[in-house]
């Protein structure tokens, strides 16, 4: 885990963390298994990111949940514990390379049996779901160029009220300097979604930016 983010010190990121709701010993074990990871562990969502999502599924009371990027498993992790009883999370991942470390933490705390892991790309995953507007809480986290793709589906099979969230739409400050292609793709996610009559968007400076889609 990063100790500072883009917009946050160290110190005070630690401060932040402390006065939240704390990391249990399944999360910290999570942490520390992702982090021993050679190249990817920075993927992880972060702690204060796990515990707002959680908070959202549960002030949601929400059933159905879907998790766009699911990598060894904190961000459905963080849903299944949230969600009301006889809820799932649909975990989408493109890669089976991390699901036996998602699946020991899911089983440490006892949600394995909420969480439907679906590994193929995201967007088959997302197409193939029912065609209604059923989806309380989504969390989208994978390859950024999908992002547009990802929202269209999400969107339209969102109940009003629901949220659909989007990480790294900070993407390290790179919106505002564009350098790579996922930065150009993640700006004109931003500018269509900010235009987008069907929610109300609220960008949050958490972690790498994160905004949430409220749909109307
Ligand atoms: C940043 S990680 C997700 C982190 C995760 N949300 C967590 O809680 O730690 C991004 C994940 O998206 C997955 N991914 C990338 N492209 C994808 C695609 N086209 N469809 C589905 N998953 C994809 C990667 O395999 C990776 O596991």
């Amino acid at each position: 885990m990063k100790d500072s983010t883009l917009l946050i010190p160290a110190p005070l990121r630690a401060y932040m963390l402390a006065h939240s709701v704390p990391l249990d010993a399944v999360q910290q074990r999570l942490i520390e298994r992702t982090t021993a990871l050679p190249e990817v562990a920075h993927w992880q969502t972060a702690p204060e990111q796990s515990a707002l999502i959680t908070l959202l599924v549960r002030a949601l009371g929400a059933r159905h949940a879907v998790d766009v990027g699911s990598f060894t498993g904190m961000s459905s992790l963080a849903m299944a514990r949230g969600l009301q009883p006889g809820g799932r999370v649909i975990a989408c991942d493109i890669s089976d390379d991390w699901t036996p470390v998602a699946t020991e933490a899911w089983q440490a705390a006892g949600v394995a049996d909420l969480v439907e892991l679906r590994i193929a790309p995201a967007i088959e995953t997302l197409r193939a779901l029912p065609a209604e507007r059923y989806l309380d809480f989504s969390f989208v986290d994978a390859d950024k160029e999908g992002y547009l793709e990802y929202y269209e589906e999400l969107v339209v099979r969102t109940r009003q009220g629901g949220i659909v969230a989007f990480d790294n739409t900070f993407r390290s400050g790179r919106v505002l300097e564009p350098v790579k292609s996922a930065d150009h793709a993640v700006i004109e996610f931003n500018a269509r979604l900010a235009k987008d009559s069907r929610v109300e968007v609220v960008m949050l400076p958490v972690a790498d930016g994160m905004s949430l889609a409220w749909r109307k």
